[in-house]
């Protein structure tokens, strides 16, 4: 590991905003949250593979109403919007270090209001199918996590990853309500809803060309 890399996961250790394995909230963060770590009631949106977390970052600016959890399994990218949280003094935000196959450990069931799944990794082989971050066994999961009205939104660039999962919620297999889609973002009238966030991930894919795709939905209970 990197001299560097090194001094950013230490320096984890030390953040308040980092909850991750070997620190004491992490495991007593499930269910406990507001009481734990927010100390207030204001409703939870995570961001799931959050990278650096522009989207916890930008949507905490905006909503202080609200509080904001970044979740990636990379710690260094984690360092950087933990770092920026801190700058910034915001106090709505948290970042876990999890992956996010062990989700349910560390939220109880309706302990999150929304759900912004950024740009995650396609994983186009079938027999990657199982760590496809929409595919029908993670729907499950968030769908147990997730308040009964609570959004879920999904943005990517990558057609095939968001034809798979507008297939699979369109299926018998995952019931959802209210949905809405686009293939093209930045033309679309969904556009606002995106709050002129850019993830680091966009920006790379939507100067190559690649067009911004997005959906929202509730789950049917
Ligand atoms: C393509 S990057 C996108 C990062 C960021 N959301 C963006 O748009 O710039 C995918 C991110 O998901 C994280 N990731 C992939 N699989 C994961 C998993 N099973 N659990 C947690 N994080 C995961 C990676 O570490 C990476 O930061």
């Amino acid at each position: 590991m990197s001299r560097q890399k090194k001094r950013k996961f230490a320096e984890n250790l030390e953040r308040e905003n980092v909850l991750q394995p070997g620190k004491p909230l992490f495991e007593e963060i499930r269910g406990n949250w507001h009481r734990l770590y927010f100390k207030n009631q204001q409703p939870i949106t995570i961001e799931l593979g959050c990278g650096r977390g522009e989207y916890t970052i930008g949507l905490s600016q905006e909503f202080t109403e609200r509080n904001y959890v970044g979740i990636d399994l990379k710690g260094d990218r984690i360092w950087k919007g933990s770092g920026q949280a801190l700058e910034l003094g915001l106090k709505n935000v948290a970042f876990l270090r999890l992956q996010i196959q062990f989700l349910e450990r560390h939220f109880a069931e309706d302990e999150v209001d929304e759900i912004w799944l950024t740009f995650p990794d396609p994983r186009p082989r079938d027999r990657d199918e199982k760590h496809r971050l929409s595919n029908a066994a993670f729907m499950e999961m968030y769908r147990r996590i997730l308040t009964k009205d609570g959004w879920f939104r999904f943005k990517t660039d990558n057609t095939d990853l968001f034809d798979y999962t507008l297939d699979l919620i369109k299926s018998a297999q995952i019931s959802v309500r209210d949905l809405s889609y686009t293939h093209d973002l930045y033309q679309s009238d969904m556009l606002a809803e995106h709050r002129g966030i850019t993830t680091k991930y966009e920006k790379i894919f939507s100067e190559k060309g690649e067009k911004i795709k997005y959906m929202k939905f509730r789950f049917a209970c």
